[in-house]
């Protein structure tokens, strides 16, 4: 088949990584017999940098025609003296997920046997962690009301019933297809939002009899994901607190660089991205690591164009490449971000 999507590399680590997971799509289109078409387009300080806004029409009407994204990562340093809708967090990453309506982000913690040594943690309180977090992503302290006041600032935090339904029913059917237990993290000792939030998956809960349910506020999960984190199936949390809670699952990984993540809407739409971002401290030396946005690539061809032994290969070389040590230096290897990809890329065809 002809595979079309939206390609959008942005800024620092973006376009290596990017490149990267280019090359591996290259090689599994080669073996199995489609063609690729990555609309390449800007977005971030990419655009910004070109003369355009972070978010250029011409860029959002690709992700609204192919329905499959692709992106790296937005911002740096260059561009954080800009305020407001100007910067390339605000004025790209949140309104594509927001326009596009991508409520369920889905980013999993399974570190890979090749990597129980090399991750800061100790293996044996790793290993048989295998977990996804259900992040609400397009509500919350993100979205509310934010600005400046003679007192300060503010930045409000809101949600509706509907929205915390809606990614509590999405957390719990992916529990039924997994170990059955939901752990949802909340602040409900003092947020309003979150005594909401309680309240609606309490009721949400009453559908799934087969799911068990925990509640954990946010505080305490910090700490028992890393001391217990076998503990946990699906983690389903609002927006910020899966910001935070996230680039924390990733030292249980191993690493910033290996977790992916997919941004889903009811429908068609789907975008997928590394959880990390563009790694200003790393930029252009070759040495970020391009398995999260590869392993992004892999679940666009599983998620948007239903090609399942397609995202497997990809998969599974990933895996290889990781047993053979051919990885970047943040876990320990000497490989350059062209030469995993390369890696991975063999590995497919
Ligand atoms: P970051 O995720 O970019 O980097 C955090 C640390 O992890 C850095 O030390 C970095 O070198 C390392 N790291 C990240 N990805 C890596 C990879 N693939 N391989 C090896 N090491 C990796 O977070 P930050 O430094 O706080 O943010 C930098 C910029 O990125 C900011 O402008 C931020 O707003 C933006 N950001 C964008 C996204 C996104 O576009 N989705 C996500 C997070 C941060
Ligand atoms: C992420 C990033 C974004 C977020 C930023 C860049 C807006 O940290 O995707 O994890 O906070 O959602
Ligand atoms: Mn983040």
């Amino acid at each position: 088949m002809n595979i079309t999507f939206t390609y959008l590399p942005g800024d620092g680590i973006g376009p290596e990584v990017g490149s990267a997971a280019l090359a591996v799509l290259d090689a599994m289109a080669a073996r199995f017999g489609h063609t690729i078409e990555a609309e390449h387009h800007l977005v971030g300080g990419a655009a910004i940098d070109a003369g355009h806004k972070p978010l250029p029409d011409e860029s959002f009407a690709s992700c609204e025609r192919t329905g499959a994204i692709l992106l790296g990562a937005v911002g740096g340093p260059k561009w954080d003296h800009l305020k407001g809708e100007d910067r390339p967090e605000l004025g790209s990453l949140l309104p594509l997920r927001k326009r596009l309506n991508l409520y369920s982000n889905i980013r999993p913690c399974r570190p890979y046997p090749a990597l129980l040594d090399r991750a800061p943690l100790k293996r044996d309180r790793l290993e048989g962690t295998d977990f996804v977090v259900m992040r609400e992503l397009t509500g919350g302290i993100y979205f509310g009301d934010k600005g400046r006041d003679e007192q300060g600032a503010y930045d409000v935090c809101r949600y509706s019933e509907a929205e915390v339904e809606r990614i509590a029913v999405k957390a719990f059917d992916l529990a039924m297809q997994r170990r059955k237990k939901v752990t949802s993290v909340d602040k409900s000792n003092v947020l309003e939002t979150s005594r909401l939030w309680r309240e609606t998956v309490i009721r949400v809960a009453a559908r799934y009899p087969e799911v068990e349910l925990e509640h954990l506020l946010v505080d305490a999960m910090t700490m028992h994901m890393l001391t217990r984190p076998t503990a946990f199936d699906v983690v389903l949390t609002e927006n910020m607190f899966g910001d935070i809670l996230t680039d924390e699952a990733s030292v249980l990984a191993g690493s910033m660089g290996v977790i992916p993540s997919a941004s889903l809407s009811d429908g068609r739409m789907g975008m997928f991205e590394p959880i990390h971002g563009s790694a200003p401290d790393i930029a252009g030396q070759g040495k970020a690591n391009p398995i999260a946005m590869i392993l992004s690539a892999a679940w666009m061809l599983r998620l948007s164009f239903g090609l399942d032994a397609e995202a497997a290969s990809v998969e599974a070389a990933v895996e290889a490449a990781l047993e053979a040590g051919e990885v970047t230096g943040d876990l320990g290897g000497a490989l350059s971000t062209p030469e995993v990809g390369r890696a991975v890329a063999k590995r497919v065809a």
